[in-house]
């Protein structure tokens, strides 16, 4: 098979690689997937400065973030069900990750534990956690967390309840207990995704490992534990986070100024602009539309993160430009993992790079410092667009 050449062809490998219920989780959005569709069109609609004669032969796509040295402006974000798209998907991403000298966070909805991730990768990852109804759950996940020495913890916001994906819905994900026979017989015709399931073992969430009321198949632990996930939650709750995790705290999902003031005012280190990849609210804004006056809203004051419709090299270019201190990618990884494991998440990564540096080099900029120092003036909508 020839090898891929930009994130559209891992895209379509995992499309064939993957039982359809796994994909359409990967790939769907919400309702009727115009965010979605948006996070993509307004990051396409941008336009780059082009600069000529400049000297570019010496570029460096290293920057840090979150307090640590990164080789490129770029982390693994977390997702839930790595374990579903390749066996051992968690720990072969962040191995993937680890080889490329950038981040990894793990979602609550990972099926590897955290602990084996930590073991299996040589990496300590970050954490992504969910508030839980019952919050001594939450305690318990974070206890475990400090236990293999995770410094940074991602609290996601934007999922007060679950969104409404029709795909899903359609296959029975995250919906029913029990896995239907159409999707059954659906793996059945994937004999290579069925054997390396097999390999890998049982398949449950890591995250109730200690906890038997929530089942022990995949299915149940999964409506359950979406279940439970916590629709009072208010910024006063961040405070009891704050109390319970003195290392870093980073909130994710915040789409107005208003919500990054605040997070400010909650005493996060930095937040993440992010629809979800326009998973949640179907027709909330791009994240890159909302993403300069968020950053000026901050103004410095904490670290500003992006996420949402990251395709290309030249996206992650047009996210610092515009106020990203770094960017979180979602399904640009996925889909390298779910088409060849490690290698695959690999590919993914070198692809994004040489995007990445081959943009830059075209618009006369040679560090991530100089990206962020003259963004404004590299970065803008179409002449007379309304976009930034
Ligand atoms: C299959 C899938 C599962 C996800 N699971 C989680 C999760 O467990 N926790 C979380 O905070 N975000 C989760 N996200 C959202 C991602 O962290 C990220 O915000 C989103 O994928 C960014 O959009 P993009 O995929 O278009 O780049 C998930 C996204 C996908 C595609």
């Amino acid at each position: 098979m020839s090898p891929p050449i930009n994130i559209a062809d891992l895209r379509d490998r995992a499309r064939r690689r993957l039982p359809r219920m796994f994909f359409d989780y990967l790939d769907a959005g919400a309702f009727g997937e115009t965010t979605l569709q948006r996070n993509r069109a307004d990051l396409e609609a941008l336009e780059l400065t082009q600069q000529v004669l400049v000297d570019v032969s010496r570029r460096d796509l290293s920057h840090a973030f979150l307090g640590r040295k990164s080789a490129l402006p770029v982390m693994l974000g977390p997702v839930g069900f790595c374990g579903m798209f390749a066996g051992r998907g968690e720990i072969l991403a962040a191995r993937a990750a680890k080889t490329a000298g950038i981040h990894f966070c793990l979602s609550t909805f990972a099926i590897a534990a955290m602990e084996d991730v930590a073991a299996a990768a040589g990496l300590v990852p970050d954490f992504q956690i969910y508030i839980f109804q019952r919050r001594e759950l939450a305690e318990q996940l974070l206890e475990r967390a400090r236990k293999i020495g995770v410094t940074t913890l991602f609290v996601t916001a934007d999922t007060a309840v679950g969104g409404l994906r029709e795909r899903d819905t359609r296959n029975g994900f995250r919906t029913s207990e029990r896995l239907g026979l159409r999707p059954l017989a659906d793996m059945v015709l994937h004999p290579r995704w069925c054997l390396d399931q097999l390999a890998a073992g049982k398949r449950s969430l890591g995250a109730a490992r200690d906890w038997p009321e929530f089942g022990n198949s995949l299915m149940q632990q999964t409506a359950r534990m979406t279940r439970l996930i916590d629709p009072s939650l208010q910024w006063s709750d961040l405070k009891w986070l704050r109390d319970r995790w003195s290392g870093r705290l980073v909130i994710k999902g915040i789409l107005s100024p208003e919500d990054a003031r605040r997070a400010v005012d909650g005493g996060v280190d930095a937040l993440v602009v992010s629809n979800h990849g326009g998973r949640q609210l179907d027709s909330a804004p791009s994240s890159i539309r909302v993403l300069p006056a968020i950053a000026a809203a901050v103004a410095g004051r904490i670290e500003v993160l992006f996420d949402s419709g990251i395709r290309r090299g030249s996206d992650i270019v047009k996210a610092i430009a515009l106020g990203a201190d770094g960017v979180l990618l979602g399904r640009a990884y996925v889909y390298g993992l779910a088409a060849a494991g490690e290698a695959g998440v690999s590919a993914a990564l070198r692809l994004l790079a040489i995007e990445m540096d081959n943009t830059m080099a075209l618009m006369g900029v040679s560090s991530i410092a100089e990206l962020k120092t003259r963004g404004k003036e590299l970065v803008g909508g179409p002449a007379g667009s309304q976009l930034i």
